[in-house]
């Protein structure tokens, strides 16, 4: 890390956690930020789901929810990008304070609850950013919603043409009851009108479906069942959790979903369990808790095909990105891999 970007940290931590965050899209917004470009080795290109990504490590949903900064994160040395969460209608979300800094555990909890400027702004944003990585969006539905299923087929067909792939977001635990989607019966029912919705489009969209970390182990193969009936292209494990074990900070009985630090152990669980239930059928981005080179590189060998990463990113800046990428290359590299396929799943079962 450089000194200035040690220096904007210090001075980020010590504003409102959510005022930080606007004055981080602000910084990348103004353009007066240094970027490096994209990372990218032979070793580290991957295909997922027909698109390529110059490296595996992408941006996690929820830190440019209205497409913001686009063009520059892509910039930043990641391999892909999430936007997103997007709902059909603009919505504030849950009242303020809504995102709490956990800086001992390296973690964070927030209950946002999908504020966003709705689909509509977000498509326009999406439309003209020429972003060189590959660009997904979160899919989410309005806290009013009578038809929950609808809102996500709804945010899909307005944005496919600007789109790389599209996560059904069933597992925020901060709008009530959105979990439920992930019981066999509802779910087996949205992912076919997604499917359907997407298959309607001009351009076909790759589908992902983002669990939650606090399945057991009978709701995971549920899942995995359900996600290979309906033909969608890939999961993504995890979201944020609702446990608070092992928590040191003074924050840590907030309420909303934690992720950071203690996330890595149970969503690496989850995605090793997930893997070997789909058998290899559907790739896996894994999700939670990733900070190193070394813990990108466990999820892989834990079964993911990709990794994203958001909270690291408050504690360590965006020099982490390449940081990350150059450090999985030579990882693979010493273990003997020529690519991050063929190390993918490679170490699961010590996961299990
Ligand atoms: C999130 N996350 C998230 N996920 C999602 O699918 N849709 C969303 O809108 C959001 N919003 C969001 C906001 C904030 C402030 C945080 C910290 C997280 C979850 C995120 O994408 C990721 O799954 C978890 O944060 C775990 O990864 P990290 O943060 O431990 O790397």
């Amino acid at each position: 890390m450089s000194t200035l970007e040690r220096a904007g940290l210090s001075l980020l931590q010590k504003f409102d956690p959510e005022l930080a965050h606007g004055l981080s899209i602000q910084a990348l917004r103004s353009g007066l930020m240094p970027l490096p470009g994209t990372y990218s080795t032979d070793r580290l290109r991957t295909s997922i789901a027909g698109m390529t990504f110059p490296n595996p490590v992408g941006l996690a949903a929820g830190y440019d929810k209205n497409a913001m900064v686009v063009r520059q994160l892509a910039r930043a040395g990641f391999g892909f990008l999430e936007v997103g969460a997007a709902t059909p209608k603009p919505q504030p979300g849950n009242p303020k304070p809504r995102l709490f800094r956990l800086t001992e555990d390296q973690a964070a909890i927030n209950r946002f609850g999908f504020n966003n400027d709705g689909m509509d702004a977000i498509a326009r944003r999406l439309s003209s950013h020429r972003a060189r990585v590959p660009v997904g969006l979160n899919l989410g539905a309005n806290k009013d919603s009578d038809d929950r299923a609808g809102d996500y087929c709804k945010v899909l067909e307005r944005t496919a043409r600007h789109i790389d792939f599209a996560t059904v977001n069933v597992s925020s635990p901060n709008t009530a009851n959105l979990r439920d989607l992930q019981h066999a019966e509802a779910l087996a029912a949205l992912l076919a009108r997604v499917i359907e919705t997407r298959d309607a489009q001009k351009t076909r969209v790759p589908v992902f479906l983002k669990i939650a970390p606090d399945l057991d182990g009978s709701q995971i193969e549920e899942v995995a069942d359900v996600a290979v009936t309906a033909k969608i292209d890939g999961l993504i494990a995890t979201n944020t959790t609702l446990d608070r074990s092992g928590l040191k900070s003074a924050h840590r009985d907030e309420g909303g979903g934690l992720s950071g630090q203690p996330l890595f152990e149970m969503s690496t669980r989850v995605l090793a369990r997930l893997s070997k239930a789909t058998n290899g059928a559907l790739p896996i981005i894994g999700v939670g808790g990733v900070g190193s080179a070394e813990q990108a590189y466990q999820k892989i060998l834990a079964g993911a095909s990709a990794v994203q990463l958001y909270t690291a990113l408050v504690y360590g800046g965006l020099s982490l990105i390449p940081q990350i990428a150059s450090g999985l290359d030579r990882l693979l590299e010493e273990n003997g891999f020529a690519s991050v396929a063929d190390a993918v799943g490679s170490g699961r079962d010590s996961w299990l």
